[in-house]
């Protein structure tokens, strides 16, 4: 980690995230983990100048291209970003609110890697009788530039169609192993399981993570709500930013980011406008020793 870096690592800063982050220098941020407040869903304790509070919805975008910008010029040229976001009704109407925040930050010059949806195994249910209830939420993924850190082994998931044990001849040889076909076996001249797609298939460490995540929701019931599900930002981290980096939260809330990073031998930097969510981060991490 660089001097810079490690200037402003492991601290919980107090004050609007524009504000601070352009304090901070560029280039010092390895990965952005973050769940903005959502567009008029809630007031987080009555603060003057919180996100979320704008008159329309054209005013939160750009806020939060605001904020993502300054994201960005933190971050280092293999940084990465994961947004977490919820949309929102106005009277009938589904405002599309996250794919609208995604598409403006790729205007922006953001690469928009991925959509995952958050399915929240036990999302509350909701009185309406006129459409689905919503129990998804988006995790994008977005890089600063073409060569970015990802590390698809630290969150594979168990393979569903073939395990290890598969009866299919040669299978287990066939690991990681690119253009390892079994000619013979029992798939063999099958469309859909050839040459690079074999080693995926039968990767020792499991298939590559798809996109529908489904975690419950947090247990952690510390005066807050909105708080992220451990496991939800495990994911993230695990894959955006190498041991040792800087992990940024500009929304810490709770401080859910800086206790996940810290466990899995990361560096954090959380910003909440908050002075009691900032305290209660703080807590949550000492009682984590
Ligand atoms: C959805 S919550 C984040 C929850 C967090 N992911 C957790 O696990 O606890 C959003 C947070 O943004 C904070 N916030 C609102 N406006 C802000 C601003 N302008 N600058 C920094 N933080 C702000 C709120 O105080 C709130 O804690």
């Amino acid at each position: 980690m660089s001097r810079a870096a490690a200037k402003i690592a492991d601290t919980i800063r107090c004050g609007d995230a524009l504000t601070v982050l352009r304090e901070l220098p560029g280039e010092v941020v390895d990965c952005v983990v973050t769940s903005p407040p959502y567009f008029r869903q809630r007031d987080y304790r009555g603060q003057r100048g919180q996100v979320g509070q704008e008159k329309t919805p054209a005013d939160y975008i750009a806020r939060l291209r605001g904020v993502f910008g300054e994201c960005r010029r933190v971050l280092r040229p293999t940084g990465t970003a994961w947004l977490v976001l919820g949309d929102k009704y106005d009277d009938l109407r589904q405002l599309g609110l996250p794919w609208r925040v995604a598409l403006a930050l790729a205007d922006d010059g953001w690469i928009l890697r991925a959509d995952c949806i958050w399915h929240k195994l036990n999302a509350m249910p909701s009185p309406t009788r006129s459409r689905p209830t919503t129990d998804h939420e988006y995790v994008f993924f977005l890089a600063k530039g073409p060569d970015y850190y990802y590390d698809a082994d630290a969150i594979r998931e168990p393979h569903v169609t073939f395990t290890e044990n598969s009866r299919m001849r040669g299978g287990r040889r066939h690991f990681g192993v690119r253009g390892g076909t079994p000619e013979n076996g029992k798939n063999a001249g099958s469309n859909n399981l050839h040459d690079g797609r074999w080693d995926q298939a039968f990767h020792p460490l499991g298939r590559n993570k798809r996109t529908v995540w489904s975690i419950p929701l947090s247990k952690f019931r510390g005066a807050h709500f909105a708080v992220f599900p451990e496991p939800l930002v495990e994911l993230c981290v695990k894959a955006g930013c190498p041991a040792g980096g800087l992990v940024l939260d500009p929304f810490l809330g709770s401080g859910t980011t800086a206790v996940v990073a810290r466990r899995l031998g990361r560096h954090y930097l959380g910003i909440d406008a908050a002075r009691e969510y900032c305290a209660l981060a703080r807590r949550r991490l000492k009682a984590e020793r």
